[in-house]
């Protein structure tokens, strides 16, 4: 792969195809796909690692790899702990497409802990951390609401819904993700606060 490789290109953004396909791959082996953790998800998340990762200096191939097959355990588990079974389903991906073998145990280590079962000291690796912050960043903003209306409304009451979000927002590893997130933060819990309101105590 390196022979031919675009200079004007970084080798991290060849992974992108690869890791698309074998996505695919394995969202029709699983036998219940979690809509919330499609696709859409996928490439929001790899768009803030990205950022994180170019203005952290972290391994954007570890990242790539690591957030292409972070939720794979998830589309077998409706269980907010899949971070173990999404490593064990990555390592033979990451086998097949022979991604560098130096590298391998950084992506694993990154889908391990990416789940909220997981402690802050778990998470060893800069990459870790990155992939951790942009997946829970993903439960804000706009698309935020439209996760937790899908997941939770009906289910759970919206103090559930609110304690939630605070618990995802004070657990987020790196001051850059909030500086990035402020304002989908403020968005989504001004959104759930007036719905609580609207709704009123039964709500
Ligand atoms: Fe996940
Ligand atoms: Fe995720």
């Amino acid at each position: 792969m390196e022979g031919n490789m675009d200079n004007r290109t970084s080798h991290w953004q060849h992974w992108i195809p690869v890791l698309e396909k074998e996505l695919a791959v394995e969202m029709q082996k699983a036998p219940s796909p979690s809509e919330v953790h499609a696709k859409d998800h996928i490439l929001r998340v790899l768009r803030r690692c990205i950022r994180l990762g170019e203005k952290l200096d972290a391994d954007l191939e570890v990242l790539v790899a690591a957030v292409y097959l972070h939720d794979l355990g998830r589309h077998y588990i409706d269980d907010k702990a899949h971070g173990a079974l999404s490593a064990l389903k990555a390592e033979p991906v990451l086998e097949r497409i022979h991604f560098p073998l130096e590298k391998r145990e950084d992506v694993l280590h990154a889908i391990r802990v990416h789940d909220v079962s997981a402690t802050p000291e778990d998470r060893m690796t800069l990459e870790s951390k990155i992939l951790y912050d942009a997946d829970k960043v993903d439960t804000l903003g706009v698309v935020g609401v439209l996760r937790y209306i899908r997941h939770f409304y009906g289910r759970k009451p919206i103090d559930y819904v609110l304690d939630d979000i605070d618990a995802r927002w004070k657990g987020l590893a790196l001051d850059e993700t909030r500086n990035l997130a402020l304002q989908d933060y403020n968005y989504i819990k001004n959104y759930f606060t007036h719905l609580k309101e609207e709704l009123g105590p039964d709500g």
